[in-house]
């Protein structure tokens, strides 16, 4: 199973909307796949006490699908110029190298005019460091204010990007597996 993270905990997120329609499209590829919400996880169950372990059900669940994801797909808004510190704070909370190393992910940024493109940068360097596989082509979907309606996307060319990157990431997903290199056949191998 793969799974989009819906990278912020806000209310009314328009990250989950964009992964409601990434979902759709992998969907009509013959895809099913999850969506990790970070918007219902308890993060006031989090003090400070859980770094490495001892997490409450609802993000030992979240974590748990993290370490058995054929791969991620990171719906990344842009906060202050980065990515939300909600969704760094999720990713505090994963395993290494359990979570990280090798698996297969992909990015989706979006925010004003430059659509996240900071936001994913800066995630692609902690995933980075953690030795994840990259999916290599982002899609960034800018003025997200604007081209967003009702969770449809009023932007041709973005939503065309969508699609290719679903296509593409998922032969790429395929590739590794066949070879026995993405994340889960190593950690099946341990
Ligand atoms: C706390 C906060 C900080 C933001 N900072 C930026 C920013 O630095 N650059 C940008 O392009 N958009 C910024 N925005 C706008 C968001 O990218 C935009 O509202 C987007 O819809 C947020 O994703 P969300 O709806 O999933 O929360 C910010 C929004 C919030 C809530």
């Amino acid at each position: 199973m793969k799974y989009i993270i819906s990278g912020t905990n806000r209310p009314g997120a328009r990250s989950l909307q964009i992964s409601e329609l990434i979902q759709k499209i992998y969907s009509e590829n013959g895809e099913q796949v999850e969506i990790i919400d970070l918007a219902v996880l308890p993060y006031h169950e989090l003090n400070g006490q859980q770094y490495g372990g001892g997490l409450h059900e609802k993000w030992a669940e979240a974590v748990g699908k993290v370490n058995q994801a054929d791969a991620l797909i990171f719906v990344v808004p842009e906060y202050n110029g980065s990515a939300p510190g909600a969704l760094k704070y999720f990713i505090d909370h994963w395993k290494y190298p359990e979570s990280f190393e090798h698996r297969p992910v992909c990015y989706v940024g979006l925010g004003g005019i430059f659509g996240g493109l900071r936001a994913v940068e800066h995630l692609q360097q902690v995933m980075g460091y953690r030795n994840a596989f990259q999916y290599p082509l982002r899609v960034f979907l800018m003025n997200i204010f604007k081209t967003l309606k009702d969770g449809k996307l009023e932007d041709a060319v973005a939503l065309q990007l969508l699609k290719d990157q679903v296509a593409g990431f998922k032969k790429f997903v395929a590739g590794l597996q066949s070879q026995a290199i993405d994340a889960n056949s190593l950690l099946a191998r341990k």
